[in-house]
């Protein structure tokens, strides 16, 4: 019937990082951080550890879990704004340590929404062709790119990554739709810009580096209000109850948003899984993880319902479904 998602893998950075140290980094403390976003401790990369890296364990770990070849794999997609070089892409650094030759590869920006306009790729080539393995990854080292003295934003973030191998399957499963969104015209409330140009004739006045900054209590607004949306306009499309949902997988971005948005979506929080408090916002590698530990602690059986959703930066935001 349609693209499913054959095996998950993820991988997180040894180092974790307290709220109780991060005391000693910036103006801030551990029960703000803890009581404003449910957050306790995030996992960052260690000296010179590179998006790439974290991607290509995960993506390992979810080949083995699919039984599938890296050689078999047609397509890499991987959801980045972390990559520690613009060229090559992050993908193709995967597609090399991974010797998935077969496999045309490419970086994808879509901020946390990375991994679900990811899926949403790999479900368009597997539909055009059904003998088609795409591999998802969303993956970060979000740490390298933040400023370590603006507590706005310091603080929410963390490193690792998150990868799903798909394929298509002719059961009764599979990804139902998706629907993804962009808004260009609120791109200034989470950004993040481009190293400085080397071309004086090109330097682009008031850049300040290639780091996350944030108006924190619009963007919470925005993103409780934007997952909403395209969640029941997905439910709606499809003809899918919100109680005959099995699972609802969010972007892990901060345990209050998380709170509004099951408040708005009225759905029982038992339904909904979280691990926030162990990672902070990961950014295109929070769905991915979430999925990979949820997958593996056996909370999905196959002819579930599962519901994801997301929002970051652009605005980018959506929600897809898929019957696992
Ligand atoms: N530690 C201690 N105090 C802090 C702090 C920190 N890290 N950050 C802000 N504060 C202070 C502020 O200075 C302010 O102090 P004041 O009342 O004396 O002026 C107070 O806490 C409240 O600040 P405010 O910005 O209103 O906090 P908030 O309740 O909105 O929480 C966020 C801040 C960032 C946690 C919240 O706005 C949020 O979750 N935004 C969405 C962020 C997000 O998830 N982005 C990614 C989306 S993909």
């Amino acid at each position: 019937m349609g693209t499913v998602v054959l095996g998950t893998g993820s991988c997180l950075p040894g180092r974790v990082l307290t709220n109780v140290e991060l005391e000693s980094i910036v103006d801030t403390s551990a029960d703000w951080i803890k009581s404003r976003t449910g957050i306790e401790s995030r996992h960052i990369g260690g000296k010179g550890e590179k998006t790439y890296q974290l991607a290509a364990q995960a993506a390992q770990k979810a080949l083995e879990a699919a039984g599938v070849s890296a050689e078999e794999l047609g397509l890499i997609v991987l959801g980045t704004i972390s990559s520690h070089m613009l060229m090559p892409s992050s993908a193709c650094f995967v597609q090399n340590e991974l010797g998935a030759k077969n496999a045309f590869a490419y970086d994808l920006n879509a901020a946390c929404s990375g991994f679900l306009y990811g899926l949403d790729l790999a479900d368009k080539y597997i539909q055009a062709d059904h003998s088609m393995k795409v591999l998802v990854i969303g993956a970060e080292t979000l740490s390298s790119r933040l400023n370590w003295q603006d507590r706005n934003t310091c603080i929410l973030f963390g490193d690792g990554a998150g990868a799903a191998v798909c394929g298509y399957s002719d059961s009764d499963r599979g990804l139902i739709g998706s629907n993804m969104r962009s808004d260009g015209s609120l791109g200034e409330l989470l950004r993040m810009h481009a190293p400085e140009s080397f071309n004086p004739d090109l330097i682009v006045e008031g850049n300040p580096g290639a780091y996350i900054q944030m108006e924190g209590r619009e963007v919470f607004k925005h993103a409780v209000r934007a997952m909403e949306d395209a969640v029941f306009g997905l439910l709606e499309r499809e003809k899918i109850s919100k109680e005959s949902l099995s699972l609802v997988i969010p972007h892990q971005a901060n345990m209050r948003i998380l709170n509004k948005l099951i408040a708005r979506l009225d759905i029982p929080q038992s339904k909904v899984f979280i691990n926030v408090s162990k990672y902070g916002n990961t950014s295109a590698a929070s769905i991915p993880i979430a999925l990979d530990e949820a997958n593996s602690s056996g909370l999905i059986a196959k002819g579930d319902t599962v519901l994801f959703c997301s929002f970051g930066g652009g605005f980018t935001w959506g929600a897809t479904l898929i019957k696992w």
